[in-house]
């Protein structure tokens, strides 16, 4: 099947990462999100992130205006409805994936694919309540969307061959390289990462080490790009804690126990980056750790 048009349900870090990777590898993006708000500021981000990659000679001016060009935003969902390949990027609760694609059901091309960009829950759930599990996977990237390389692809039990040999089509046009997991809670990536970063945060939070020295030691100890809780921070506490409650639910097993200095950072509102808090406090010009 040839894709052309890329709906990208969500405008948030994951979703705008992807539509600007879809824009610049040529497909036609119409970007949803509920606020206008996150769509202005999604497509602003976009630009500036462009012009950096223009500004280090990545890509070309013209590429920048025609990938710009490429992208409708819109807060009508049914609009999405009529893309080649939906991408729904939306916050990580289950019932407001499900909503989304409840609404989307009634709209679709019957070609269409539907995909979910979820870091943990089970895609043949999530298909199993649209009219198209044979035409349901997930697309999985990785934040940030234009510089990290791998795009995880996880079938569903009734995730058939064409629509996995579409997804790879795609992830090979954007540049990147896929990697097949099963759907088991959080697949790959997230299986392995999550309880490193949990497992920081319990050092943390047992005194064996502050935010300096844990994130300093995996830096320098283990040449990691960012220590776990800046990493944690960069990600969202409340998508680990969500990702580790997958985990926990759906495994069954203790060494998943989300930390409680986690879950007492989520119920401050304290998430990290986006809200300018978390194991660092970013609101000054330098992030200072927070214990
Ligand atoms: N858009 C476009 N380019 C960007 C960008 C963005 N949003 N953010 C950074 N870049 C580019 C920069 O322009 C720069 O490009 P050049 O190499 O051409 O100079 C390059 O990325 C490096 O950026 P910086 O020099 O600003 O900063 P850095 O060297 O500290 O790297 C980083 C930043 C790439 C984020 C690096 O710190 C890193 O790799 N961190 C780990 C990220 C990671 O682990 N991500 C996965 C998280 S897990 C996940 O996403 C799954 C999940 O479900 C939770």
């Amino acid at each position: 099947m040839t894709v052309n048009s890329i709906g990208v349900v969500g405008a948030g870090q994951m979703g705008n990462g992807i539509a600007h990777v879809m824009a610049l590898a040529g497909y036609d993006v119409v970007l949803n999100d509920i606020s206008k708000d996150a769509l202005d500021r999604a497509t602003d981000l976009i630009g500036r992130n462009m012009d950096r990659q223009v500004s280090r000679e990545k890509i070309t001016q013209d590429e920048r205006d025609q990938a710009m060009g490429r992208i409708v935003t819109t807060q009508d969902l049914p609009h999405v409805a009529g893309t080649d390949l939906i991408i729904e990027a939306a916050t990580e609760q289950e019932t407001i994936k499900q909503k989304i694609f409840d609404s989307l059901l009634p709209h679709l091309a019957e070609h269409t694919i539907l995909t979910s960009n979820t870091s943990s829950i089970s895609i043949t759930r999530l298909a199993s309540r649209t009219d198209r599990p044979e035409k349901f996977m997930g697309f999985h990237f990785m934040n940030p969307v234009p510089v990290m390389q791998l795009v995880e692809l996880i079938r569903g039990i009734a995730t058939d061959k064409q629509t996995y040999e579409t997804c790879l089509g795609v992830v090979e046009k954007l540049g990147k390289t896929a990697a097949s997991a099963e759907d088991f809670p959080a697949f790959i990536v997230n299986r392995i990462l999550m309880p490193m970063i949990n497992e920081a945060v319990y050092t943390l939070y047992e005194g064996v080490g502050n935010v300096n020295s844990i994130d300093q030691s995996m830096k320098l100890g283990a040449n990691h790009p960012m220590g776990p809780l800046e990493l944690a921070d960069f990600i969202g506490l409340d998508t680990c804690l969500a990702i580790m409650n997958v985990l926990h639910d759906g495994l069954a097993d203790t060494k998943y126990r989300p930390c409680p200095l986690l879950t007492k950072y989520v119920e401050a509102g304290w998430l990290g980056r986006k809200t300018q808090r978390g194991f660092y406090d970013y609101r000054g010009d330098v992030p200072v750790p927070t214990r």
